[in-house]
């Protein structure tokens, strides 16, 4: 069974569709085992709790760096015995020797169609504004594993959804939330957790022949 620490940093419903999936039996090979959160006040924590899932808070703002940050974070992780770390709402970005330590084994969900409206900037409802103000008809959210290129990992899994005339930022985040995040993250994480996913030359491959 495969370990799995699920990192936050604010509401987690990212996280709760994890948990859900989980409780159907939709996470197979693969157990959440911890929460990691960067800030004490996320709700997030509330969700671990409500689930027994054990909850670690390492507050971002009690480093003076994102080096030190990540080496208190990378020390958690390893006594977590981390399988797969998944990046659900997470909102700092993981310096390289995290990166190089847990390669092809940190999964992040982003709320658009990369590579559109991602990298540097781009997080949270900023993603859903600038995807208003450019007036596309149809954005959605990707799954891809973590690289040292902000947003530029291999890609797993994208869906798409579409964008209404009326659209504010906020309903539109509900709407890709809702048919695309909520069901492409638990979905790669159990590909992951059943050894389903290769990465070959920078890209993704998923094993649907599997049972
Ligand atoms: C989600 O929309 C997630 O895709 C996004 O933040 C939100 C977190 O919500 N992540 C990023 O923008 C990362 N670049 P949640 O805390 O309710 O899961």
């Amino acid at each position: 069974m495969k370990k799995i620490v699920v990192l936050v940093s604010g509401g987690g419903t990212n996280l709760q569709a994890l948990i859900d999936a989980q409780n159907r039996g939709e996470l197979r090979g693969g157990r959440i085992t911890c929460v990691i959160s960067s800030r004490a006040d996320a709700y997030a924590l509330t969700r671990a709790k409500k689930n027994d899932i054990p909850a670690r808070v390492i507050p971002r703002k009690a480093y003076p760096d994102n080096a030190a940050y990540s080496q208190a974070l990378h020390e958690a992780l390893y006594e977590e015995y981390a399988d797969l770390i998944v990046l659900a709402g997470f909102m700092t970005i993981l310096d390289k020797s995290i990166i190089q330590a847990y390669r092809n084994r940190i999964i992040n969900v982003h709320p658009s169609l990369i590579p559109s409206f991602c990298g540097d900037g781009f997080y949270g409802l900023h993603v859903h504004e600038k995807a208003l103000a450019k007036g596309v008809k149809v954005t959605g959210a990707t799954v891809h594993f973590v690289t040292e290129v902000c947003d530029g990992g291999p890609i797993i899994l994208q869906k798409p959804v579409e964008v209404r005339n009326l659209d504010t930022p906020e309903t539109l985040q509900r709407r890709v939330m809702e048919e695309a995040e909520w069901k492409i993250l638990p979905e790669a994480v159990s590909l992951f957790c059943e050894d389903r996913l290769t990465v070959i030359d920078g890209r993704a491959y998923v094993d649907y022949q599997s049972p």
